[in-house]
C-alpha cells in the first residue's frame, strides 16, 4: 500500500492542519424571536433553550451575544392575535412591537448587523405570507405589502430585509422600492429555495402564526424538487439580491451545494425551528452527546457549501466554546 490516508489523521495537530472546513462566529446569524410587554421572557416549549423577549430584555440578549463575537441578528415577532388582519396592517406600524425593536437594538448596538423578516404571517388574520382571496394566496397584490414592509423596516435601520414568502418577482419588486426611497445600501437576503416543510413546527409555535387553513404549498417549493432551485436562484440573480437562501438545511445538503456551485453569491443556508427541536430532544433523552451532535450539523452545513448559517445553536456554541 503507498496510500494509506490514515498517515493524515496520525495526530490532532496533522489533523487540524488538513481540516478542510472551519466554522467561526462570523458565519452565524442567530434567530430571535420577540414580544410585546416589559421584563418578559417566555420559553418556546417546542425550542428548549429559545425564548421569546420582550425590548428590553432582548437588548440584554443581544448585549451578551455582542460580547461572544455574535453580531448578526435576524428578528422575528410575536403578535398578539388582536392586531392581526387580512393586510397585515401592523406591520407598518412605526410604534408596533417590529419597528420598535428594530430601531432600538440598531440605537444601542449600531455596529450589529440586523436582519428583518419580510411576510405577512405574523401580521396576517389568514396566517399566510401572503394576500388572501377566496382561499387563494394572490402573488401581485401582496408585492405592494411586501414593499411597503422593506420599506418601513429600511427606515427603521434594518441592515438587510430577508423575504421569507416565497411571491413571484419580490425580490425585484423590494429593490426598486428601496432604491426609489434611497435605500441603494440596504441588502437583500432572499429566501430563494424555501420548501413546503414539516420543520417550521415550533417556529410557527413561537409566533403563533400557523396559517389558518390550507397549507404554503402554492408558494413554497415541493421538498422533491432540486432544479426548480436553480430557476428560483437565476431570477433572484437576476432582481437584484444580495445573498441567496436555501431552507431548512439538513434535509436540503444538495440544494444547498447546487446553488453553491452555479452562483457567485453568497449563500445562506437556515438550520430551521425543527431540525433544533429534533436534535434538541435526543439530547434530552440522553440519546445524542450535545457538543458533538451540534457541532457536526453545523459542520455539515458549511461543507454543504454554506457561507452564512441561520441557526438557533449560534450562542450556545459561543458561549459554550465549542467553535
Ligand atoms: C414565514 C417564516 C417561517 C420561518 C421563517 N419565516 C415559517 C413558515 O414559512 O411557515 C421558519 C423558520 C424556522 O422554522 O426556524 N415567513
Amino acid at each position: 500500500m503507498l496510500s494509506r490516508p490514515r498517515r493524515n489523521r496520525k495526530s490532532q495537530v496533522i489533523r487540524d492542519m488538513i481540516q478542510e472546513n472551519h466554522l467561526r462566529a462570523s458565519d452565524l446569524i442567530f434567530p430571535l424571536f420577540i414580544i410585546d410587554g416589559q421584563s418578559k421572557k417566555t420559553e418556546v416549549s417546542s425550542m428548549p433553550g429559545i425564548y421569546r423577549y420582550s425590548i428590553d430584555l432582548l437588548l440584554k440578549e443581544v448585549e451578551d451575544c455582542m460580547n461572544l463575537g455574535l453580531k448578526a441578528f435576524d428578528l422575528f415577532p410575536n403578535i398578539e392575535e388582536s392586531l392581526k388582519d387580512k393586510t397585515a396592517s401592523e406591520s407598518l406600524n412605526k410604534n408596533g412591537l417590529y419597528l420598535k425593536a428594530i430601531r432600538e437594538v440598531k440605537k444601542y448596538f449600531p455596529e450589529a448587523c440586523v436582519i428583518t423578516d419580510v411576510a405577512m404571517d405574523p401580521y396576517s388574520s389568514d396566517g399566510h405570507d401572503g394576500l388572501v382571496k377566496d382561499g387563494e394566496i394572490l402573488n401581485d397584490e401582496t408585492l405592494e405589502i411586501l414593499a411597503r414592509m422593506s420599506l418601513a423596516q429600511a427606515e427603521a435601520g434594518a441592515d438587510i430585509i430577508a423575504p421569507s414568502d416565497m411571491m413571484d418577482g419580490r425580490v425585484g419588486y423590494i429593490r426598486e422600492a428601496l432604491d426609489r426611497e434611497g435605500f441603494t445600501h440596504v441588502s437583500i437576503m432572499s429566501y430563494t429555495a424555501k420548501y413546503a416543510s414539516a420543520f417550521y413546527g415550533p417556529f410557527r409555535d413561537a409566533l403563533e402564526s400557523a396559517p389558518k387553513f390550507g397549507d404554503k404549498k402554492t408558494y413554497q417549493m415541493n421538498p422533491a424538487n432540486q432544479k426548480e432551485a436553480l430557476i428560483e436562484g437565476a431570477l433572484d440573480v437576476e432582481e437584484g439580491a444580495d445573498f441567496l437562501m436555501v431552507k431548512p438545511a439538513l434535509p436540503y445538503l444538495d440544494v444547498i451545494k447546487t446553488l453553491k456551485d452555479n452562483f457567485d453569491l453568497p449563500i445562506a443556508a437556515y438550520n430551521v425551528s425543527g431540525e433544533y427541536a429534533m436534535v434538541k430532544a435526543a439530547i434530552q433523552n440522553g440519546w445524542l452527546d450535545e457538543q458533538k451532535a451540534i457541532t457536526e450539523v453545523l459542520m455539515g452545513i458549511k461543507r454543504a457549501g454554506a457561507d452564512v448559517i441561520l441557526t438557533y445553536h449560534a450562542k450556545e456554541v459561543l458561549q459554550k466554546g465549542w467553535i
